[in-house]
């Protein structure tokens, strides 16, 4: 396995990789979800390429930029005995070298839920995932439905700014007690950790009500809004049931319908997410 630190180096490998490139955007602190990407990466393409970069961009003033877990040997342990090609973890000053001032801002679909609690959130996420789309030039790029507005936001930049690749979406990869796996679960103690449950424990009550043929939405979000206020430990940031395009909120239930919710488990904000169908 290959690793390189460079944007000029990484472009240079490009053009003697065998095709197709399948790229997994990471920040690192890879657990079984990530590894997930790498595999279908793996299974889809003869050359595949991790990047491991914390984005300082994404992470607003007060978020926990400095305190995210980095741990770049055990990454790279975990890609090698995976069978990841390259992995690309440039330094910070060779993604934003000095005078760095150009920026990719996704408008409308940004504008609620995540980028809504997150404001310029997706503009740091834009702009990374089209500088590593840029220094890669991947056939295809690896994304988990874990994060369902970022998937819905960098297949918008990608049709708006007509990119030449593939977005593939890859299921969400749960703990067995049903927390959907994520590098930021390492800072919830195991009491948290069991209180964190509540929010796929509500998303399955908004999927057996969607079952039961419930229709309105905003019962479906009162419901799980009474289910994880039973939980001391837990404050609700919000709860949607949306329009799987626009993220707007419904008011009548469609199969597609994208339940999503931000909750804090202490100090730690947790998203999960369900397509309701
Ligand atoms: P990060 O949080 O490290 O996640 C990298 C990729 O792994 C994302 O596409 C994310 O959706 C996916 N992922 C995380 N947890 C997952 C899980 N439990 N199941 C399936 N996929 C999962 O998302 C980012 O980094 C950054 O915003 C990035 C795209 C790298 C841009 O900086």
């Amino acid at each position: 396995m290959q690793i390189v630190r460079t944007v000029a180096e990484m472009k240079q490998l490009r053009k003697q990789l065998a095709e197709p490139v399948g790229l997994v955007p990471t920040m690192g602190a890879l657990h079984e979800g990530h590894i997930e990407l790498v595999r279908r990466a793996r299974a889809e393409c003869r050359t595949t390429v991790t990047s491991i970069f914390v984005n300082p961009t994404q992470f607003l003033p007060g978020e926990d930029l400095k305190a995210y877990p980095h741990v770049p040997d055990q990454d790279t342990r975990m890609l090698e005995a995976v069978g990841n090609d390259i992995v690309f973890m440039p330094p910070a000053k060779e993604v934003y070298p000095p005078g760095f001032n150009t920026w990719v801002e996704v408008k409308g679909v940004t504008d609620r839920l995540e980028g809504a609690s997150r404001p310029g959130h997706f503009r740091g996420v834009a702009t990374v995932v089209n500088k590593l789309f840029n220094a890669v030039q991947p056939t295809k790029a690896y994304f988990g439905q874990k994060d369902a507005q970022q998937v819905i936001v960098v297949k918008k930049m990608v049709a708006d700014l007509n990119m030449n690749l593939e977005i593939v979406v890859v299921p969400t990869v749960r703990e067995p007690d049903g927390l959907a796996m994520s590098s930021r679960n390492v800072y919830l103690n195991p009491e948290e950790h069991k209180a964190a449950t509540v929010l796929y424990k509500s998303l399955m009550l908004a999927h057996e009500l969607f079952w039961k043929d419930e229709k309105d939405a905003e019962r479906i979000r009162k419901a799980m809004i009474a289910l994880i206020r039973k939980e001391p430990l837990a404050a609700i940031d919000y709860v949607s049931i949306a329009d799987p395009e626009t993220v707007e909120e419904l008011d009548a239930i469609r199969p597609g319908a994208l339940a999503s919710l931000a909750v804090k488990i202490g100090k730690t904000r947790l998203i999960d997410n369900l397509i309701l169908r």
